[in-house]
């Protein structure tokens, strides 16, 4: 086997171009925070869009922006505009995401976007098809690029290709309601091996390809006559010690050396040593459940007012998708709804939530991290959360309490976390009273566990059960034609 070929709409790094020269920031979310653990401990080329589209890219440097990816093993798919409108804030944002998180009320079904999104995986196919070698694996990510399998295959049948869906895969009675439900599932049965974070995801895609295509599936095989393409469920780990490392090389830092970030943190713990921290991190998503959360904090607050100046709820929202209309009401609604409450609420020593709208360095995301003593997450459908996880992992000491939606793929296999239905205010209330009062032997129990786990099933051994899964396949397949 060749080199690994890593697909995804967004590459793990975001060019802007600025005075000074062409700038890469890290991208934010758990496709690309995830993959990069792989991509920067092995050998493989990363294709995806570059974060400019090509009326953001002059042509004088257009050199200088494929240098700039190349040292990062990244190589890119060129996006107009036009392109991107469709494509991604189109169809992938506007139709997918919101129907694969069951907010159908928000799901538009455009035939322009369609046809920009079958375009676009074309190009991608294409991008693959021309930067790799007949024995490379391929390996595409998401719900952007559900096609991709397909068109590879069919230019290059002998090519090994691998899809993970990083999002949930919605029930059969939603999937179906997609005018083009029966193109996507081809398109995914391109691949060898299709890989959800969980056993229902999987299921449910497994029931719409027998549904809607009549194929025979067994177990997990599905039989499309010439090959069997396998479906598994592989929950995507972290990249624990990088996480725990962060956090250890954090806890010493002498003071003086600490980020602006922290030495305001310590200084509220110093002034307020009896004030909980109460974090929350996440993409702005509809998804994420950021504007019930502030509700339910609200409904806490009254239902047990003795906290009030007790608990700060700490809301670090980064900005995403920002030009589609859902994104920018969910952001007016938790603007306003922030506002209101700490108007109503605050007092002179006391500002009950903190809220932040940006993206932060990873070493502030370790600030709040090690300094909250509660994560609270409250997803109303996520296909894994990796927030949990992380804020665990930095959990030194083995205290902190984790509260975390049962809607979250990442509840799966967060048993000792308090599990939550985001849409109960009273069961959140009751669960956030618990986690300011648990002892700390009870969290330190709890999170041994959590530790344990998320040590061993990392995110290295996560993409080696998909490799090693994928190259089974292959020889399956390869028994299965010789017969
Ligand atoms: P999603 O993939 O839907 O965004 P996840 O919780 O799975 O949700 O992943 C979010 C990822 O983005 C995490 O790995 C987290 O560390 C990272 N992240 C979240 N907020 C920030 C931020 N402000 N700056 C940098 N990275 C962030
Ligand atoms: C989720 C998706 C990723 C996506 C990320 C950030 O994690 O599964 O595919 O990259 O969100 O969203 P964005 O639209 O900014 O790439």
């Amino acid at each position: 086997m060749g080199k690994t070929i890593i697909i995804s709409n967004r590459l793990p790094v975001q060019l802007q171009i600025s005075e000074g020269g062409i700038v890469a920031t890290p991208s934010v979310g758990g496709l690309a925070t995830g993959m990069k653990s792989i991509h920067n401990s092995g050998e493989s080329l990363w294709i995806g869009w570059s974060g400019l589209t090509d009326e953001e890219t002059p042509e004088e440097l257009n050199d200088a922006i494929n240098i700039a990816l190349e040292k990062h093993n990244c190589s890119k798919v060129n996006l107009s505009q036009e392109e991107m409108e469709g494509y991604y804030f189109g169809f992938s944002n506007r139709t997918i995401w919101p129907l694969f998180h069951y907010f159908m009320e928000y799901t538009e079904f455009e035939l322009d976007f369609w046809e920009s999104y079958k375009s676009v995986n074309q190009k991608f196919a294409d991008a693959i098809l021309e930067n790799s070698d007949e024995d490379d694996i391929i390996w595409v990510h998401d719900y952007q690029l559900m096609l991709v399998p397909q068109m590879i295959k069919e230019k290059r049948p002998n090519a090994v290709i691998g899809f993970f869906l990083h999002i949930p895969f919605p029930s059969y009675e939603i999937f179906r309601t997609i005018p083009w439900r029966e193109e996507l599932l081809s398109g995914l049965l391109g691949a060898d091996l299709i890989g959800f974070h969980t056993y229902d995801y999987e299921r449910h895609f497994l029931s719409s390809v027998r549904r809607l295509l009549g194929l025979e599936v067994s177990f997990n095989d599905i039989n499309i006559g010439n090959r069997v393409v396998k479906v598994d469920s592989f929950p995507m780990g972290i990249d624990y010690k990088k996480f725990r490392d962060a956090a250890i090389a954090h806890n010493a830092l002498a003071p003086e050396n600490r980020s602006v970030l922290q030495k305001r943190l310590d200084d509220h713990k110093i002034s307020a040593p009896d004030t909980k921290l109460i974090l929350s991190i996440d993409r702005l998503d509809y998804s994420k459940g950021i504007a019930k959360r502030i509700s339910a904090f609200e409904y806490f607050l009254n239902k047990y007012p003795e906290y009030k100046e007790k608990v700060r709820l700490v809301i670090l929202a980064v900005p995403s998708r920002s030009n589609v209309p859902q994104y920018q009401l969910l952001k007016k609604e938790i603007d306003e709804l922030v506002g209101r409450l700490n108007g109503e609420l605050s007092t002179v020593n006391w500002t009950p939530i903190w809220y932040f709208y940006r993206s932060m360095p990873f070493k502030n995301l370790i600030d709040l991290y090690i300094s909250s003593d509660i994560a609270w997450l409250t997803p109303l459908r996520d296909g894994m959360n990796l927030v949990a996880k992380e804020y665990i992992a930095t959990r030194i000491d083995k205290t902190g309490v984790l509260i975390l939606s049962e809607m979250a793929g990442s509840a799966y296999e967060m048993n000792e976390a308090l599990l939550i239905n985001p849409n109960n205010f009273e069961h959140q209330a009751e669960t956030l009273k618990k986690a300011i009062t648990m002892p700390k032997k009870e969290q330190m129990a709890r999170n041994m566990f959590l530790q344990k786990r998320l040590e061993r099933y990392n995110v290295e051994v996560w993409a080696q059960e998909f490799m090693t899964a994928l190259k089974n396949q292959i020889e399956n397949n390869e028994a299965f034609v010789s017969k």
